[in-house]
């Protein structure tokens, strides 16, 4: 095993361990969510986010055991150039998740679509938090190569939810008002 330069502090360890049960609940949901879904297309994206959600317990879970993580450094040149986009992003999810609610658009969609917008507007809650989560755990980062594998999922989590804003955008289960 491969022994990362300094060793992780106890609140390191203790962020890690707390973002290896949020990457848990992540995968089980996406997962029990993509076979409830009655669009295929939202099935699809479902399914697509619980791999990479299972990329990033793996990850942390190598962080966790003090290897080098292997797939960080792929992130890094795109995580460089993306910042500026990722802020503007968190402002629109956070105008959204205030108003989801009541803009699922109950006549138009029909009782499944409800249902589908129902999970992609959970799973953009749940997206949300995890990032914000992850936004303190990169803050509390003495350790390098913890703090850019958090930045590149971080980033990750943020196209999560930009994947799934656009689903309901797209779908007219969302008001932009
Ligand atoms: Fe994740
Ligand atoms: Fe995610």
């Amino acid at each position: 095993m491969v022994h990362l330069k300094n060793k992780l502090t106890q609140k390191e360890q203790s962020l890690l361990r707390d973002q290896l049960n949020h990457e848990k609940l992540c995968i089980q949901k996406y997962n029990n969510y993509a076979q409830q879904a009655e669009d295929p297309q939202l099935k699809q994206l479902f399914s697509q986010y619980s791999s990479q959600e299972q990329e990033h317990y793996d990850t942390i879970n190598q962080l966790l055991q003090g290897s080098q993580i292997l797939s960080a450094g792929q992130g890094q040149a795109q995580m460089m150039q993306g910042g500026q986009g990722v802020g503007q992003y968190s402002m629109e999810v956070g105008a959204m998740g205030q108003q989801a609610p009541q803009s699922v658009k109950q006549g138009r969609t029909g009782l499944r679509n409800q249902d589908d917008a129902m999970l992609c507007m959970d799973m953009l809650a749940t997206e949300k938090f995890i990032s914000s989560a992850y936004d303190t755990a990169v803050f509390e980062s003495a350790n390098p190569e913890v703090r850019q594998s958090l930045q590149h999922i971080q980033k990750e989590e943020q196209q999560h939810g930009e994947g799934l804003f656009n689903y309901l955008s797209e779908h007219g289960m969302y008001d932009a008002q």
